[in-house]
């Protein structure tokens, strides 16, 4: 028979367990405290337990760390009120199933995950949680950090709580975000995302909350905000760092109250949307230094996620390449594996964007040529391990050589070589990819003139903003988009 332990020091939570489970076939167990749990974990073996957060002679984290240590095949959820949460994703961390809040108000949901621990094997959990990632663009490869922090994901992605992501540019923020919507509960809504650096202040207000005619100059229709239009979904705000204090603090009052006005109306109304931000800056860095408010950042980080760079997780590159290759609906074996060991040993700053153009360059340059992809076919500064610099840093300009005149026209004739070859050698092309790639070129060319306008204005921004006839908002903005 089954054995499942009930960790709880509640007479009436221990009698709802008994009659919830009085038809099942399964043994149960009870105990109140560190005391009883060693007792019966010497006398039974037990399949599951159902562990409370709060007891009182022990943490519930330290329970479970003695079931986990004792029977490492014990599968634990933690129980908790919805206050502990950070304590219960803690447990997670730490080895625990899933949790579940207190007081339960979906008994189905409940009788349903009962089940699943003694149904479904937890290899199989491994496998669905592959597959979902898979469909939705999120890869992993065999890099522990990874498969943890998906597997992170994956349980609090039903929970609607609001969940921060940190991580380089381009490791993935985005794609996580996705994953996130995809796997909870509001899939069949809209998920809808926000670059907060990519706006004027004023326009980024009216695009959350949208405005009603004649709310200013040139609204000549009412229009629906964010907000509103991701109700039910996903709002997902992107670069939240760069949000000026007037939005980051308008954007408190909405998380806090869930209420907001469209500009120029009065009326209230309601946003059920969950909230994910995403951050290439550390942002209790950012509040140390005054930029990002400390409210704002405690509503925002309920739960936190670091994406890691792809520097630490080499092991990842070859699924990578793959999956970026079946992206062009190609041979997904088309690189040669010397090819990729050389990829292995580059540290890609650009992570896994830069990855995505370097793969999508090298099959468009060997396209009709026969064989494997060999090392020849990646960009010279990969196999040579060292990156020309195309990305001025905000904080310290005066430490990194701003882009020189002569590698810009280097980066523009490769740039204009590729692209020719593209249109030259294939029948077929993935548009989508060139597009990408005229972006990058954008971005590249901000990021250059920024980069030089900082240099010739001793990294002063107003100054060097002044000189290239843009606001400073918009120049930390190139900044942010180097490379990409
Ligand atoms: N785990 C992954 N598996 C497959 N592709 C990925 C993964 N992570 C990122 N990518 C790809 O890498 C590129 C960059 O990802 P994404 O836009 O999510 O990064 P980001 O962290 O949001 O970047 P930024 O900080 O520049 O906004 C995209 O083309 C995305 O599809
Ligand atoms: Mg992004």
């Amino acid at each position: 028979m089954n054995g499942l332990l009930i960790v709880d020091d509640e007479i009436q939570v221990q009698t709802f367990f008994s009659y919830l489970l009085r038809k099942k076939d399964i043994a149960l167990s009870f105990a109140g405290n560190a005391a009883e749990v060693s007792t019966a974990l010497e006398k039974n073996i037990y399949q599951a337990a159902l562990v409370d957060l709060k007891l009182p002679d022990s943490n519930g984290l330290d329970i479970l760390k003695t079931i986990k240590k004792r029977m490492p095949a014990c599968r634990v959820i933690i129980m908790t009120g919805y206050s502990t949460v950070k304590s219960a994703l803690e447990a997670i961390r730490l080895g625990a199933e899933d949790y579940i809040e207190k007081p339960f108000d979906d008994i189905n949901e409940l009788e349903t995950l009962i089940d699943s621990l003694f149904t479904t094997p937890a290899t199989q959990r491994q496998t669905d949680l592959m597959q979902l990632a898979e469909q939705t663009g999120f890869i992993v490869g065999t890099n522990p950090d990874m498969y943890n922090l998906l597997s992170l994901a994956y349980k609090i992605a039903r929970k609607n709580i609001t969940v921060l992501i940190e991580g380089e540019t381009g490791c993935g923020k985005e794609v996580l975000a996705r994953f996130l919507h995809e796997a909870g509960m509001r899939n069949s809504q809209p998920f809808v995302g926000v670059n907060c650096g990519a706006f004027t202040e004023t326009l980024l207000e009216s695009e959350l909350f949208g405005h009603e005619k004649g709310a200013f100059t040139g609204a000549l229709h009412s229009r629906k905000g964010l907000f509103e239009a991701a109700s039910k979904g996903t709002l997902f705000f992107d670069e939240i760092a760069d949000a000026s204090p007037a939005i980051q603090v308008k954007l408190l009052r909405v998380l806090e109250t869930r209420e907001f006005m469209r500009i120029g109306s009065e009326q209230i109304r309601h946003t059920d949307a969950r909230i994910i931000a995403a951050s290439h800056a550390n942002l209790e860095q950012e509040v140390e230094y005054g930029r990002f408010r400390e409210d704002l950042l405690y509503r925002l980080n309920v739960v936190k996620l670091v994406v890691p760079p792809l520097r630490n997780r080499k092991e990842d590159i070859p699924y990578l390449v793959r999956h970026l290759i079946r992206r062009h609906h190609m041979d997904e074996n088309a690189f040669a594996p010397e090819t990729l060991s050389v990829m292995q040993e580059y540290d890609w700053p650009g992570n896994i964007r830069e990855l995505a153009n370097v793969v999508t360059r090298a099959l468009a340059l060997s396209e009709g040529e026969p064989g494997p992809i060999t090392p020849d076919y990646l960009p010279a500064a990969i196999v040579k391990q060292q990156m020309i610099s195309f990305s001025p840093s905000i904080e310290k300009p005066e430490q990194k050589s701003p882009l020189s005149k002569p590698s810009l026209e280097e980066y523009v004739e490769e740039w204009k070589r590729e692209l020719l070859t593209q249109w030259k050698n294939s029948s077929s092309t993935d548009l989508p990819a060139v597009m990408d790639r005229i972006k990058e070129l954008e971005k590249t060319i901000g990021a250059a003139f920024v980069g030089r306008a900082l240099k010739e204005s001793w990294g002063n921004q107003q100054k060097a903003s002044r000189l290239l006839n843009i606001s400073v908002r918009k120049l930390r903005y190139l900044l942010h988009e180097k490379g990409k």
